[in-house]
């Protein structure tokens, strides 16, 4: 039998699937010590960010050969060392297309909290107090949408932004993209300088560190308005709290940290931010798209 272990959780429905499909699945989560036991006894493991299988992790399960597939629920493999396991003939694969719906609806919903004070005035309302005059603000119709990086999630916040009567403006390290005419491709400076908001939707890669710095965010508009609901990272959080203490970026809405749980008290108190603790696929929708796709992906694999 074909035995599977689920580490950070994965909806009901999915491992009952895989259960009448006649796979053993045990959901447990282990510390890296005892998973480098524990692996070595299963065929597939099935991790959400939670759980990092490193290069300890994959030697471990060498010892037997049992591993053969590596499932990431969710989008971004950098909790596991997908090119040494790969090497070592263990299958990596995540779920891409689950979550796309629902990380555009929480950038647009930081969108809104940004442009009405929604996040601040929930806060000092509690406080007792009626800043009716403080939370003038703007609307989205009308404003320039920056997108950096044009993949999954960016299209579907575009398609979304433009139905607000956002104009919509991308970059991608790929280029301009075919059957996109409603918007308009510029490269990264383009998009920097143009933009009443910015949403980021590219990986983080430790090497290349964080796509926006302070060069960066001088080149945007004074008073521009920031989401991150891509990866911690790719902006440098020192950088952007400077730049909202100036007034540079008027606010920011961020998603996903440097650290994780962050410990950025400066970050995420302040007053221009919106804050959310990594949330973007943390939708039922999505936790069952999710779940299925790795049903499926584990079925075709033992076919
Ligand atoms: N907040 C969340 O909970 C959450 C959930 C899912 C995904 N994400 C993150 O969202 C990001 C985007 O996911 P996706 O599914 O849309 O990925 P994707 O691979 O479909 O799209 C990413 C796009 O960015 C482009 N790109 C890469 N580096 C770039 C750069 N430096 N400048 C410009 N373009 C660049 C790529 O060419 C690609 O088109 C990922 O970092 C992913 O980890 C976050």
């Amino acid at each position: 039998m074909i035995r599977v272990l689920v580490t950070d959780g994965m909806e009901k429905s999915g491992i009952e699937k895989l259960r009448a499909n006649g796979f053993e699945v045990v959901e447990q989560f282990y510390e890296p010590e005892e998973l480098a036991q524990k692996v070595k006894e299963f065929n597939v493991v099935v991790v959400r960010s939670a759980t990092k299988i490193r290069k300890p992790i994959i030697d471990a399960a060498l010892e037997t050969k049992e591993l053969k597939l590596v499932i990431r629920g969710g989008v971004g493999v950098d909790n596991i060392d997908v090119e040494y396991a790969k090497e070592k003939g263990i299958h990596v694969t995540n779920t891409p297309n689950a979550s796309s719906a629902s990380v555009a609806e929480l950038a647009i919903g930081h969108m809104f909290c940004l442009a009405r004070f929604l996040h601040i005035s929930n806060v000092t309302m509690r406080q007792g107090k009626w800043n009716k005059k403080h939370y003038e603000g703007i609307e989205l119709a009308g404003k320039t949408l920056g997108l950096v990086g044009f993949g999954r999630i960016s299209k579907e916040v575009a398609k979304r932004a433009y139905a607000l009567g956002m104009k919509v403006i991308y970059t991608d390290i790929i280029g301009a993209q075919a059957g996109f005419d409603e918007y308009t491709y510029m490269d990264l400076d383009g998009v920097l300088a143009n933009s009443d908001f910015i949403s980021l939707h590219i990986p983080f890669f430790k090497e290349q560190g964080a796509t926006i710095g302070a060069a960066q965010i001088a080149k945007m508009k004074d008073g521009v308005y920031l989401v991150n609901c891509a990866r911690g990272g790719v902006v440098d959080e020192a950088a952007l709290i400077e730049a909202l203490d100036s007034g540079k970026v008027a606010a920011a809405a961020v998603d996903v940290f440097e650290e994780e749980p962050t410990k950025n008290e400066k970050l995420y108190t302040h007053d221009k931010v919106s804050v959310t603790p990594h949330i973007g696929a943390s939708t039922a929708e999505a936790q069952e798209r999710i779940g299925e796709e790795i049903v499926d992906i584990i079925i075709k694999h033992f076919a």
